[in-house]
């Protein structure tokens, strides 16, 4: 009980960074200036390492604790019970029957692509200024540029399952409000997982803006 909790929590903070993510990384297309003001000043904030430590918790801790609760599970009903089946029917619910199947596969793969992810990005920081030329070097390579849409696509898919999960793990889905926050986690799994799959060809694809000093 308590362990599922903390699945659900890791995984909305998990969420609320992508969101927000997708927003900061979206602003590179629309204003590259203000996207490396945005990052410069990021990285002077003395709240972030604190903030980037909590997000180290919930990126280790959320699979660790699915694998955990997996493994309990299969111990509790035994290999021949096979994974629940939902009784919905739809085009949508065919998707969603998808995702909850290959959950473990979405979330290793996003794990594999966040190691390389952060060594590309993160570890060696570029200098002031040159965030955007960072991200066009690693996209400019054919098999990162997909590997960075099959990982936007990857992450839709864990959320098109993980929001309702989460959702139903804390107690708030309920007969009254199921179909709209149903919808609501659906429609945010659609917009991170286009948003993440998309950008970095947008990204690549963007006739050169030279950055406005100061603007
Ligand atoms: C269009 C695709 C993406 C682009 C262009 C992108 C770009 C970046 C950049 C430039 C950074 C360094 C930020 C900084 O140092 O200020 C970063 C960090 C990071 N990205 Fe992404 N990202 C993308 C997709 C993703 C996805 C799909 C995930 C999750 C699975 C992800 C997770 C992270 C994490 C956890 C960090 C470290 C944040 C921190 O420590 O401050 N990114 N990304």
């Amino acid at each position: 009980m308590i362990v599922g909790f903390w699945i659900a929590v890791t995984g909305l903070a998990l969420v609320l960074f992508l969101a927000v993510h997708l927003g900061g990384v979206g602003m590179a297309l629309v204003d590259p200036t203000g996207f490396e003001r945005f990052a410069t000043s990021l990285h002077r904030q003395v709240w972030l390492p604190w903030l980037e430590v909590a997000l180290l918790a919930a990126v280790l801790g959320h699979p660790l604790l699915s694998l955990h609760r997996a493994r309990a599970n299969c111990q509790a009903r035994g290999p021949a019970a096979g994974p629940l089946r939902s009784r919905r029917q739809g085009p949508w619910e065919s998707l969603a029957a998808l995702a909850a199947r290959v959950i473990p596969w979405s979330g290793s793969l996003l794990l594999l692509f966040l190691l390389l992810h952060l060594a590309q990005l993160r570890w060696h920081r570029p200098a002031d200024g040159a965030e955007l030329a960072a991200v066009l070097a690693v996209l400019q390579v054919p098999w990162c540029l997909a590997l960075y849409a099959v990982a936007g696509a990857a992450a839709g898919l864990h959320l098109l399952h993980g929001a309702e999960s989460a959702l139903r793990r804390l107690g708030l889905l309920e007969p009254a409000n199921a179909a709209a926050l149903r919808l609501g986690g659906r429609g945010l799994a659609l917009l991170l997982g286009a948003g993440f799959a998309l950008l970095p060809l947008a990204l690549v694809l963007r006739p050169a803006v030279p950055l406005v000093a100061g603007g």
